[in-house]
């Protein structure tokens, strides 16, 4: 297991290219699932949890063959010959239940582990397994997996969601493709990464309306064809690199940034006092004089402000001028980072889903331990803003969701390694 180690202190200037998303991709690869043509993405990132995937989509007969350094990945499931996900793949990744929507329509049959809570919180599936039986599945619970058959497929239906779920969402639009008649999707995710899917279901002759909009509406069709689509860029990775100058001091240009994926961060990152430009070819984000103001932040479901994007705020609210309020709405136990942040200097108070930061002059670096994907990169974030040495264990969280984070901050002037950990 790795460690990276950090020399805080350091001002960035340069640029950063943005990947694909991995929550898009990961909802894209499942998608091959819905046909015995080829599927091809392009622009895909090189994160362990896309090899999870693809070892989850070969082990049901699915190819998967990854080209171009792993930015291209090839798919075709002509011959499926299993239908069940494996507890040993699905506890490694929560996003192992896109299997199930998918399989259940093209197969009428799919057995699939359930993913049991996780770091950040209990984490039920109950709203993808609901959605796919208002769409006539035949759920069975039994020995930890969910056991779906649709003998005689699917049928179109409304099905409204309590609350908004990005998975469940695509879970039920996946299946939805292929249902005998209309299916109607209310109080959907609006998440970028399901105007993604779904621009990709089209590609492939699905018949999809509102996507990026509350409510979708799906005609099914009788079966998809093969397609290539470029999964879209990572909202996520984005705004974390955003953050980056942010932190330090400096300017940094983001190829392939877009505002629109980020709009609501952005409007806060720049009521703290960063500057954020919109280039021909992306964004540039500039911190050039001043200390950052505090600046409150809600996470809500998209176009709000992302919980994926909560911890790394934190780390920037750690060190401005006031006192902020971060609250988290989505997950219950998503401040992690904050005792660790503490460890480095940080005053922050947790109580339920409300972390009071009052911002300090600065930060120390100290030996830190990551506790998710997204905690592990807001410990980095500090780590570039600290005095001295920080040394974070525990980074295979990061090699989940950041591909070669060492080499593009050292590409903007980080002093960042990876060290084998003793
Ligand atoms: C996805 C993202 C994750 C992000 C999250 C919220 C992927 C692979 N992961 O996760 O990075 O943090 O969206 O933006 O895309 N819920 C239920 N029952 C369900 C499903 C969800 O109660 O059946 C609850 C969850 O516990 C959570 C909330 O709904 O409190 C939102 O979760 P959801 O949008 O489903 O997150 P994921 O799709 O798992």
């Amino acid at each position: 297991m790795d460690s990276i180690v950090i020399q805080g202190g350091a001002r960035l200037d340069g640029r950063i290219p943005i990947a694909g998303a991995k929550n898009a991709c990961l909802t894209l690869m499942p998608a091959t699932l819905l046909t015995d043509e080829p599927l091809t993405l392009t622009n895909a990132p090189r994160l362990s949890d896309i090899r999870t995937m693809a070892e989850l989509l070969g082990s049901l007969g699915a190819e998967v063959s990854t080209l171009q350094h792993g930015q291209v990945l090839a798919m075709s499931s002509h011959d499926i010959r299993s239908f069940k996900a494996e507890y040993d793949i699905v506890r490694k990744m929560r996003a192992s239940i896109l299997v199930l929507g998918p399989l259940l329509a093209r197969h009428g049959e799919a057995v699939v582990s359930l993913p049991g809570g996780c770091a950040i919180g209990a984490r039920p599936v109950d709203l993808h397994l609901k959605g796919l039986e208002a769409l006539g599945a035949e759920l069975d619970l039994r020995d930890g997996y969910v056991h779906a058959r649709a003998p005689r497929g699917l049928t179109g239906a409304e099905v409204s969601f309590p609350l908004v779920s990005v998975g469940a969402t695509e879970n039920v639009l996946m299946a939805a493709t292929l249902a005998r008649g209309t299916t109607v999707l209310k109080n959907a995710a609006r998440e970028p990464e399901i105007v993604d899917l779904a621009n990709c279901l089209v590609r492939m002759g699905a018949r999809i309306e509102g996507a990026g909009t509350d409510t979708i509406t799906v005609e099914g069709v009788d079966s998809l064809h093969g397609a290539t689509h470029p999964v879209v860029i990572d909202r996520i990775e984005l705004g974390t690199y955003m953050l980056a100058p942010a932190v330090t001091g400096g300017t940094v240009e983001l190829p392939g940034g877009r505002r629109d994926l980020v709009a609501s961060f952005a409007d806060r990152l720049e009521a703290a006092g960063i500057e954020i430009a919109e280039t021909p070819g992306g964004l540039r984000v500039s911190r050039r004089n001043g200390a950052v103001r505090a600046v409150d932040v809600t996470t809500a479901p998209f176009p709000g402000f992302p919980t994926d994007l909560q911890a790394q705020m934190m780390a920037l609210m750690c060190t401005a001028e006031g006192t902020s309020r971060l609250e988290e709405t989505i997950f219950e136990n998503r401040f992690m980072h904050a005792p660790e942040l503490m460890r480095m200097g940080a005053e922050i108070d947790v109580h339920g889903g409300v972390a009071t930061v009052k911002g300090v002059e600065r930060l120390r670096g100290a030996p830190v331990m990551a506790t998710d994907l997204r905690a592990s990169v807001s410990l980095i974030l500090a780590a570039l803003a600290a005095e001295g040495e920080t040394v974070v264990r525990r980074v295979y969280h990061l090699d989940r969701g950041y591909e070669r984070v060492e080499e593009k901050l050292s590409a903007v002037g980080a002093t960042i390694e990876r060290v084998p950990e003793t």
